[in-house]
Parts: C-alpha cells; structure tokens; sequence
C-alpha cells in the first residue's frame, strides 16, 4: 500500500478512537451518568453553529436536540437561527440548567426541555433533529429516522449513520453529518402522459417505473414503448425525485426526458421536459404505485 495511504488510515484510526474515548471523558466535574446511554459531553459552540448551518435551520424549524444536555443546541438555534425546539434528556440537573439557561438567553417561548427517554419521544413533529450520540444509540435511532416524515433533517456532530451516506458532510474542528430523510419510492409506479409522438399524434403514453432504493440512493428502469428504457441521472432528496430517460421512439429524433416530481405517498406529481435550448418542451406526469401483485 502507498505510504501516504496507510499513514492517512493509521492517523484516522487514531483520531476516531481519540474521539470516542473523548466523549466518553467526563465534562463536568460531578461523576458521569453511566447508567444513561451516553455520557454528557457538550458540543462546541462553533460546532453548534456548523451543524445549524448544514441543515439551513431557519425561523420556521422545529428543531429537536435528541440527548440536549445543557441546552445549548436549542438555545442556539433559537437565538441565532430564530427556530422553536424542544430537547429530552435522561438527566435531570441538565434538564433544570437547560431551562435556567433558556429562560437567560431570553428564548424561554421558544425552547422547551423534558426529562425523557429519547427512545420514547415522539419526534415526528421535528423539521430539524440534533444528534450528539454514540453509534450504537444512533443505529438504534435509525429505523425510527428513516420513519420521519421525507425531508425532515438530520445533523450528527461526529458519528454517522452506517452504510446511510451523509447527504453533507462538513469538517470544521469536528465532523458534522447532514442527511435528509428520503421519501420510499422503491417498487413499481404505473404512468401515464402525452408526448409529441414519433409520427407527430399526440396518444397517452403508458409507462412502468421500477426503482430500487438504498435511502437516497435510486436507481431503475422503466417499461416504455415495448422495451425497456435505462433510468439516468436519478436522484432523491426528501420528497423530490429527479431522474432522466432518453426518447428513443424515433432513432432520428431522440430526446432527453428530464422528470422531475415530488412524491407523496402512493403518488409522485411533476412536470418533465423534452429535449434542450429552444426545442424543449414541458409536459405534466402523474405515477401511481402499481398495486401488488
Ligand atoms: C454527548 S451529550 C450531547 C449533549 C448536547 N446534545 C450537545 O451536543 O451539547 C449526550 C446527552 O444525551 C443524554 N442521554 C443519554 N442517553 C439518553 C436517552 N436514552 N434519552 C435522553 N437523553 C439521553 C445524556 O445525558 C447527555 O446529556
């Protein structure tokens, strides 16, 4: 192996056991609650502000901070960001300084804490989740992410989620993960639309989407005009689905098909366009889960 290499892979190693054996270092001076299922260290503030940032956290967020310790998540994104939250923590004092500190910063209407179990909170009125946790709890959360309404975002300070690709990643003194919660668009679509035809008719055309999907990750393949057609460039962001097919009805006049959609439940709405620059032109589509077989 090149030397660079495994210089850069041995100093990664170092830096991620440093860095669990740092949060599992105590932060302040009273004896650390092991009985919880992380230890209480607080993030830094600078650290605070990035993760804020990746996932645009604005006025109209409901950020939750899962394990919110002292509070300092939330009433960041409350001072800075404008946002409303609300916090749980196992930890009782932490709790009691988190409203203290709240009340103090003067965003006491906006922010609130309970002494509760994450595992045990409902978190599907969040917009925005906080996460400063240790990788066994977070794969424990991840079932329970994936389940949040598509959109939603999620930022970790330091630990990720698995084989769930960070949709954003920054480094700034520490890592910080941005993933946003895809929509489940796996399975066959059924649809229908009208395209200038090969011989200029205007006939419904019907087509079968298939994709597969690994969270963000999507992939298919499509039933269209007898044959089947390759699914290009698609992409999945929350609820939003983008992908590209080419027109190959007629050899001598083929065209990007550029769909773009948003998917809600069993349906996915949008407009695509045919063709580029001057030639193009927009048409509306509609898919519906096919039913099972
Ligand atoms: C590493 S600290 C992060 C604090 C804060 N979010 C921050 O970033 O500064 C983790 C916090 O999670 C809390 N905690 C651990 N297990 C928990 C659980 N099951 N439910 C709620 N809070 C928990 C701990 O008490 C601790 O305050």
């Amino acid at each position: 192996m090149d030397k660079s290499i495994s210089k850069y892979l041995f100093l990664k190693v170092i830096f991620l056991a440093a860095g669990l054996i740092l949060l599992s270092l105590p932060a302040r001076a009273q004896p650390v609650s092991w009985q919880f299922d992380v230890p209480f260290v607080p993030t830094p503030y600078v650290v605070i502000e990035e993760m804020l940032r990746l996932a645009n956290v604005t006025a109209q967020d409901f950020v939750m901070d899962l394990g919110s310790g002292d509070g300092r998540v939330l009433i960041t994104a409350a001072k800075k960001f404008g946002a409303r939250g609300m916090g749980v923590d196992l930890d009782a004092d932490l709790v009691a300084e988190s409203i203290e500190a709240a009340a103090a910063a003067g965003v006491a209407d906006r922010v609130k804490f309970l002494q509760q179990d994450l595992f045990k909170t409902d978190i599907s009125q969040a917009t925005v989740i906080t996460m400063y946790l240790l990788p066994g709890v977070m794969m424990r959360l991840r079932p329970l992410l994936l389940d949040l309404k598509p959109g939603t975002r999620l930022v970790s300070h330091d630990f990720r989620l698995e084989d769930w690709k960070p949709d954003a990643t920054t480094q700034i003194r520490k890592n910080s993960f941005l993933w946003i919660v895809p929509a489940k668009v796996a399975g066959k679509w059924e649809m229908k639309f009208t395209l200038p035809g090969a011989d200029s008719s205007a006939a419904p055309l019907s087509m079968v989407l298939e994709l597969r999907q690994k969270y963000q990750e999507v992939d298919g393949i499509a039933q269209f005009n007898g044959r089947h057609a390759q699914i290009w460039e698609s992409q999945l962001s929350g609820d939003k689905l983008s992908f590209v097919m080419v027109d190959d009805r007629d050899r001598d006049n083929e065209a990007s098909l550029y769909f773009e959609g948003r998917v809600s439940g069993d349906v996915i709405e949008g407009q695509f366009r045919r063709g580029t620059g001057i030639a193009q032109t927009v048409h509306n589509w509609r898919a519906v889960r096919a039913p099972a077989p």
